[in-house]
């Protein structure tokens, strides 16, 4: 096993320092960006209370463009420390943030003009097309040990098709966090839980690696860490009981940002494994996406105000459904066992890729 190199273990703590500073940013900013959006009237009022004087107020919505305004700014100044021999990585790089700045620009779109369902579920697709086209990283996948032999090959390049798949991965992950939403922190809270379990995988697997593989993974974590640091201080003001919204602004950039740190890390496959709740309310919520069952605008529980309670309602998501299963609780409640679920998935990803890593031995 080969060790860390030591240029990109200065560059690792550099970027995990200007992360600290992105947190720090986001939430001095916060409060003044609140401020100007409540002027323009951008607000929600936060359904979960309805009934009770906090249903009253008048919450500043798209927060989530403070964070990604800071995670850019990071991103920008970080190229000057980023240690590598060569600059090939410059053009993935700015690519990777020509996606992720195009899908704030969109998200942000559809916070102020509110566009219908079926557009919104393809938007991501444009703001994909930046990586797509810089791509130039392997476009094959390798075939499972015990398949090898039915199929003849081990390494099956599918070319443009791959690129499609990227596509595909970029809607999969906005969306799919976009739709696991609606109670105070929870858009935020499972991504800073995604985030954490993907920096780890990545911790956990750079110093045995080749020096190519090393970089992979280093990229991946420079563009987490920032991450981590802005989606943590918009968490501050967003975690129970919220004093902001965040905006499909933050669950389009933050899905992209996931999305694109699989990409180019090279772990895609891995990265749906911590996907796993957002997969299962995904699934479980087609019949309504998809408009077989009718789909009201907000799909969230009922508020009763005299308890503080929620009780679950017929829609088809996980929110309602662990209301369904496990009774009714408060909304802080439901959110921490939701967090709590993402958070087992993660430790349930890290079982299944140790027991699945023979398999790409
Ligand atoms: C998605 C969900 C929708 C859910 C909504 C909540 C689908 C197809 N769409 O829609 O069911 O109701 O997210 O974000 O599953 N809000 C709260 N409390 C919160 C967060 C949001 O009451 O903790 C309300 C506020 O009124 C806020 C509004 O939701 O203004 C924001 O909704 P938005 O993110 O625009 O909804 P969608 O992403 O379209
Ligand atoms: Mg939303």
């Amino acid at each position: 096993a080969s060790e860390l190199d030591n240029d990109i273990r200065r560059s690792i703590l550099i970027n995990g320092a200007m992360s600290f500073a992105g947190l720090l940013a986001t939430i001095f900013i916060i409060p003044v960006a609140s401020r100007y959006v409540l002027r323009r009237k951008m607000f929600g009022y936060d359904i979960n209370k309805k009934g009770s004087p906090a249903g009253l107020i008048q919450v500043p919505e798209s927060m989530g463009l403070v964070s990604g305004i800071v995670y850019l700014v990071v991103m920008f100044l970080f190229q000057h420390f980023y240690f590598t021999p060569d600059s090939e990585w410059l053009v993935e790089y700015n690519a990777a943030l020509a996606s992720i700045c195009f899908m704030i620009l969109l998200g942000f779109m559809d916070d102020v003009l509110d566009i219908p369902w079926r557009i919104k579920l393809v938007v991501p697709s444009f703001a994909a097309l930046p990586l797509l086209m810089a791509y130039a990283g392997g476009t094959s996948i390798l075939i499972p040990k015990p398949l090898q032999g039915f199929i003849g090959i081990e390494l099956l390049d599918l070319g443009w098709i791959y690129k499609l798949y990227m596509g595909f991965l970029a809607v999969f992950c906005t969306n799919a966090i976009n739709i696991h939403a609606g109670i105070n922190g929870l858009e935020v809270g499972q991504t800073v839980v995604i985030c954490c379990g993907v920096l780890v995988h990545n911790v956990m697997q750079i110093g045995s690696q080749a020096i190519e593989r090393q970089q992979a993974h280093a990229f991946s974590i420079y563009l987490l860490q920032p991450m981590i640091g802005v989606s943590l201080g918009l968490l501050a003001y967003n975690w129970y009981p919220s004093s902001v919204f965040v905006g499909d602004t933050y669950t389009y950039f933050a899905g992209m940002t996931l999305a694109v740190a699989g990409i180019l890390g090279h772990f895609s496959e891995t990265l749906l494994l911590f996907f796993l709740p957002q997969i299962i309310n995904f699934l479980y919520s087609t019949p309504q996406l998809f408009k077989i069952i009718p789909c009201p605008r907000h799909r969230l529980p009922i508020f009763d105000p005299k308890t503080g309670l929620l009780t679950g309602t017929k829609d088809l998501n996980l929110v309602n459904l662990f209301l369904r299963m496990f009774g009714r609780c408060s909304e802080l409640q439901l959110l921490v066992r939701l967090l709590f679920f993402q958070g087992l998935s993660c430790g349930i990803c890290f079982a299944a890729r140790y027991m699945l890593a023979g398999w790409y031995k």
